[in-house]
């Protein structure tokens, strides 16, 4: 297996370029399944999962070539309709081609995804949403078998907590069922947004885009389309964290600072400055008394839905946290179990405890975080190490780093582009 060695201490200059978003890929990719020809997608990331949704596509029988950015997938041909428990268990957003398959064929037999390092993850609500539009569902050997005769009826659906992919999931199943469809506490993350705005574009008829009340008019049909995936809001959460945790001045493109309210007035506070560009921003760490590095402001956050603080960024910011010059109180109220980079954090130095679903992160200061050999345990998790690696003084390897490329296009090289010292070695 293969692992980074980091060397720390590096303040990161320069410019970076932002990806597509990996949580609007998998939806986007999952929807071409919902209707035959050839459907064009831009700006698609290379990555571990991207790779996994356009495995269990070309399974369920599309046909797809990758040009650059940009994806050209044809599903003309549906020659499958189950997705195997060996591929569902590594990536669980392959239970987003539920919905498309019963609006395609009527039927699906998925794996369950079973759990997660962060959490049990079930999708009982995704289940009930069709349940509700007129699917029966059964649980069979560790499956979801799902089907519906004819056309689903349009139904109210109401989500006990905004979940993002059984949105996602219900509005792909309700798009052409007949009469209307009302979603109540959809998730509002703009992921979702940008599925709306592709299905929409195929001849769907969504209204409350941006909002918790979607409401669906179902139509005969859609047809093959053109779409762009959004920039990904949590890999430009990323690199302004890495910033302000080493120092340095470092300007991000091909972003959308309007997704990410909550984390740039957190980074505001801690006593970063950031200048947002129509689709940039830079950020940079004022040099505060003779530390070179600015002096971090000890901050209290809890992860929300959007536009909430994203529980995708509550890793990293701990990673900033455990720098800053007080007390800073994580509440993680989203996932049962997303503070599997604590044990790391801490053989590194920090000082951190656990309190139920908070962590008091006891600020050490800018200088104190000590290199080490230290294992990743799930995507957000690794990114978190990588920034307290770049941050420390002296050299951390990361294991496991299988973890970070589901999610992170060339972070290496990215990161080197910084002036970061890392590299990738074999184990
Ligand atoms: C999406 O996961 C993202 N993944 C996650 O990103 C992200 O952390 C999460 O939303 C929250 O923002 C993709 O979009 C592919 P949820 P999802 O359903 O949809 C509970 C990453 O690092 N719940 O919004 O699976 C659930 O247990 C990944 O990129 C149920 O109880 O999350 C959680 O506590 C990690 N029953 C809460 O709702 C259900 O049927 C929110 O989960 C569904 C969810």
């Amino acid at each position: 297996m293969d692992k980074l060695i980091i060397e720390g201490g590096q303040p990161l200059h320069g410019t970076v370029r932002i990806s597509g978003a990996k949580n609007a890929a998998l939806p986007l990719l999952a929807a071409t399944l919902l209707a035959p020809g050839w459907h064009t997608l831009h700006n698609v990331p290379d990555l571990r999962d991207t790779r996994t949704m356009l495995k269990l596509l070309e399974i369920l029988g599309a046909k797809w070539e990758r040009s650059g950015k940009t994806i050209r997938i044809n599903t003309d041909k549906m020659t499958g309709v189950e997705a195997p428990y060996e591929l569902v268990k590594t990536m669980r957003a392959s239970v987003l081609v539920l919905g498309p398959l019963l609006s395609r064929s009527g039927f699906a037999r998925v794996s369950l995804p079973g759990g997660c390092a962060i959490g049990a993850r079930p999708i009982n609500y995704h289940l009930k949403g069709f349940e509700k539009l007129g699917v029966t569902t059964r649980l069979e050997q560790g499956y979801v078998e799902a089907s519906v005769t004819g056309r689903m009826q349009g139904a109210t659906i109401f989500f006990d907590t905004p979940s993002v992919t059984g949105t996602e999931n219900v509005l792909m199943a309700s798009v052409v069922s007949t009469g209307e469809t009302i979603i109540k506490n959809a998730a509002k993350e703009p992921e979702v947004g940008n599925l709306i705005d592709m299905l929409n574009a195929m001849g769907a008829a969504i209204e409350g885009k941006d909002t918790d009340r979607l409401t669906v008019h179902g139509v005969e049909r859609l047809q093959a389309t053109e779409s762009t995936i959004i920039p990904d809001r949590i890999e430009t959460g990323t690199y302004l964290i890495a910033v302000v945790a080493t120092g340095g001045m470092v300007t991000i493109t091909d972003c959308n600072p309007t997704h990410l309210p909550a984390l740039t007035e957190k980074l505001l506070l801690c006593g970063a400055d950031i200048t947002v560009a129509d689709q940039a921003m830079t950020v940079s760490c004022p040099e505060v008394g003779s530390k070179s590095r600015c002096r971090l402001r000890s901050i209290d956050i809890t992860t929300l839905p959007f536009p909430g603080f994203p529980t995708d960024l509550q890793a990293q910011f701990m990673a900033l946290m455990v720098q800053g010059d007080g007390v800073s109180i994580i509440h993680e109220t989203i996932f049962e179990n997303r503070f599997m980079h604590v044990a790391e954090l801490k053989r590194m130095g920090a000082d951190i405890t656990i309190e139920g679903t908070r962590a008091v992160v006891r600020g050490i200061g800018s200088d104190k975080l000590c290199g080490a050999p230290v294992m990743a345990t799930d995507l957000r998790a690794s990114a978190s190490l990588v920034i307290a690696g770049l941050a420390a003084t002296g050299t951390t390897e990361v294991s496991r780093i299988y973890h970070l490329e589901r999610g992170y296009e060339q972070m290496v090289e990215k990161l080197q582009g910084l002036g970061a010292r890392i590299r990738k070695v074999s184990e």
